[in-house]
């Protein structure tokens, strides 16, 4: 009998989804014993019904899973949702109340008060406020989020060089992938050879969710991070990875080699842990003067480190850079795999 640890995929059929079910393959902790998804395909096995879009095949034992319905009479304790925002909250919701320890992606509760917002390299403390959770709730298990894939490699990012010199202001472009919006996701007419300036929501999640990563805890809730954050968000013609063009301003004086240098050497805490999905470096800073691209570089480290680039002074604020990262790896599956694996080696699976 298996001793890994049997989790559920809420929304395993979704892009976000079989990202779970592939990067969870062969996984040393976690083993998927259930997949869930809406009536249109419940019922169904997983191999048949799933329209497979991944460039390895369905895991043999997955293929065989009749896929549930999203209630919470899954037999697994952990439940990793990939659920379409429009129905998450809810559900997220009754899973928690009933025990499960739940690993979102969607938007929906990462703004909650008592929920913590995790990048494990940027503010694992924040896990502190799972027993307030807990408690306001009254229930037995707890919801964690991690960040909206554009805001992920701009709050890793922001992390260490707020921490060392004090961030000020951050104005953001982003150029985001097509499968960022899910599959089909947007049609192939609209993208072609063209550049949308507009996606639902996005920029003020950029703004929200970046500066409650970089809060602070004070052992009640987060205070928000004080900085203003300017977002850009546009829709490219790139199959995967999120680039993004940052300018920030920051109270301590340094230079760009001094940036470049911290980002280079940073470890954090999973890989201070080990963690197993964690890069071993959770930054690659790349020299050349035309990288990173997401063409080459989106699966540098398996998709979960952030990209960096042409670190350089900027006329307006202090420095600016370019970033990019894998958006359904380190920007959603990976991030949640990551923040599990953060809760089991700190005690909270017990
Ligand atoms: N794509 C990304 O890069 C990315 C990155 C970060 C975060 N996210 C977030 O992650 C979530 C999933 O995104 P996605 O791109 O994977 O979307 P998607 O491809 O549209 O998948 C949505 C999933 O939700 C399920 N679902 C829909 N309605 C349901 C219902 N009423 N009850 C139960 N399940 C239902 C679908 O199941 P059926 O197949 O049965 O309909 C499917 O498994 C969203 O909240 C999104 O904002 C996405």
């Amino acid at each position: 009998m298996s001793t890994k640890i049997p989790v559920g995929v809420l929304g395993a059929t979704g892009a976000v989804g079989q990202k779970f079910i592939k990067l969870l393959q062969g996984h040393p902790w976690f083993e998927v014993a259930e997949v869930a998804a809406s009536e249109r395909t419940s019922g169904r096995l997983y191999g048949e019904a799933v329209s497979w879009k991944q460039t390895t095949p369905i895991p043999e034992k997955v293929r065989s899973l009749e896929i549930r319905p999203c209630t919470p009479d899954l037999e697994c304790r952990i439940a990793f949702s990939g659920l379409d925002s429009a129905v998450a909250g809810p559900i997220e919701e009754d899973f928690a109340r009933a025990g499960y320890i739940v690993l979102s992606n969607s938007k929906n509760h990462r703004m909650d008060e008592d929920v913590p917002l995790v990048i494990p390299e940027v503010n694992p403390d924040h896990l502190g406020l799972i027993p307030i959770q807990r408690r306001n709730r009254k229930a037995a298990g707890y919801i964690v989020t991690n960040a909206n894939c554009t805001t992920m490699f701009l709050a890793m990012a922001l992390g260490p060089i707020h921490k060392a010199f004090t961030v000020e202001k951050v104005f953001m472009v982003s150029m985001q992938a097509v499968s960022g919006a899910g599959y089909p996701g947007v049609a192939s007419l609209d993208i072609l050879g063209n550049v949308i300036p507009y996606i639902a929501g996005e920029e003020e999640k950029v703004e929200i969710e970046t500066r409650k990563i970089l809060g602070t805890f004070n052992g009640k809730s987060i205070d928000l991070a004080a900085f203003p954050v300017s977002a850009q968000c546009n829709r490219v013609a790139v199959e995967d990875g999120h680039t993004e063009s940052v300018s920030i301003k920051c109270a301590s004086k340094t230079t760009a080699a001094e940036i470049a240098e911290l980002l280079e050497r940073y470890a954090g805490a999973p890989q201070q842990l080990k963690l197993p999905s964690a890069p071993e470096r959770p930054f690659i800073v790349m020299k050349e003067s035309d990288r990173p691209q997401p063409r080459f570089d989106v699966n540098r480290s398996k998709g979960m480190a952030t990209l960096v680039g042409r670190i350089r002074p900027c006329s307006i604020l202090d420095f600016k850079f370019t970033l990019m990262g894998h958006n359904t790896v380190r920007g959603a599956a990976g991030a949640s795999i990551l923040n599990a694996e953060l809760l089991k080696a700190q005690g909270y699976l017990e």
